[in-house]
């Protein structure tokens, strides 16, 4: 108690009113952190970015969608699908299929014949590297550690309100790359309708609360009598900053000390 917890809220106001400021020292960060594997925040403070919100209705941004290759045989046909946040299987009938819980996986027809179901990465351990010049942000897919086999570059378009695959590349012994264009790859342009109105009524509600001890206890403070010392509870976190600021004022001091 005492001292050590006024430096504690002090610095827990701190963080907090520095984390809500739009301009703080490190504005020339640039990058954007991982939070989970859908997610990432900019390091500059303009948002987050969230991948979660590309996909169709069962996560898909490409769906049996016609890859080509060099080198294919004829009658040879290759199929991709993929999901930028949620993990999917296929086939979906078969348990044990190749592609389980993937984010990438490569269909491989020949003949018309479903042949080979390959796992082209997966969500978990994926890695964000974004770019600022050209807006965009790259997410590698692994399967094993090491080498991905896939990366997907999303590039923030405001004018695309659809999210869509611009092209893919499949070359031997390089990753499946795939360029996105699509508006949720801008900063906070879809990271509120994931938030919930739920969690923004919590952080409104939390912050009044915090607001109404604060200004509360300050307040009231120098309507007590002699007899109602016990009115403010001195073991309260919040009366310690209290304390701060009347034993600044001297004649307070002095009134309480002759009271005892
Ligand atoms: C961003 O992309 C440009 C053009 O490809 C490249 O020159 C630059 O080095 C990249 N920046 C980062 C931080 O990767
Ligand atoms: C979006 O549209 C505006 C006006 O049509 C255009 O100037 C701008 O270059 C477009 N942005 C992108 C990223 O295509």
């Amino acid at each position: 108690m005492s001292l050590q917890t006024v430096f504690l809220t002090l610095l827990v106001c701190f963080q907090i009113s520095s984390f809500l400021s739009p301009h703080p020292n490190s504005a020339k960060k640039s990058g954007c952190f991982k939070i989970n594997n859908c997610k990432c925040i900019m390091k500059d403070g303009s948002g987050v970015i969230n991948l979660n919100a590309m996909g169709d209705a069962e996560g898909f941004l490409g769906h049996l969608k016609p890859v080509s290759a060099e080198n294919m045989p004829v009658g040879a046909e290759i199929l991709l699908s993929f999901s930028p946040c949620q993990p999917f299987s296929q086939p979906e009938d078969l348990t044990g299929a190749d592609c389980t819980n993937v984010a990438a996986c490569l269909i491989v027809r020949l003949n018309s014949y479903i042949s080979r179901y390959i796992t082209y990465g997966r969500h978990d351990g994926n890695e964000f590297h974004y770019n600022d010049t050209l807006k965009m942000l790259s997410v590698s897919y692994f399967v094993h550690a090491g080498q991905p086999l896939t990366v997907v570059h999303y590039h923030c378009n405001p004018n695309q309100s659809t999210s869509l695959i611009r092209d893919q590349k499949l070359r031997t012994g390089e990753p499946l790359q795939i360029w996105v264009e699509s508006h949720c790859a801008c900063p906070n342009a879809c990271a509120m309708g994931d938030l919930g109105l739920g969690t923004i009524f919590l952080i409104i509600l939390s912050l009044s609360a915090a607001a109404y001890f604060i200004l509360g206890s300050c307040a009231l403070r120098p309507f007590q009598s002699s007899s109602g010392v016990q009115i403010s509870p001195e073991h309260s976190v919040w009366c310690m900053i209290c304390y701060l600021c009347t034993e600044s004022r001297p004649a307070r001091r002095h009134y309480t000390e002759t009271a005892h």
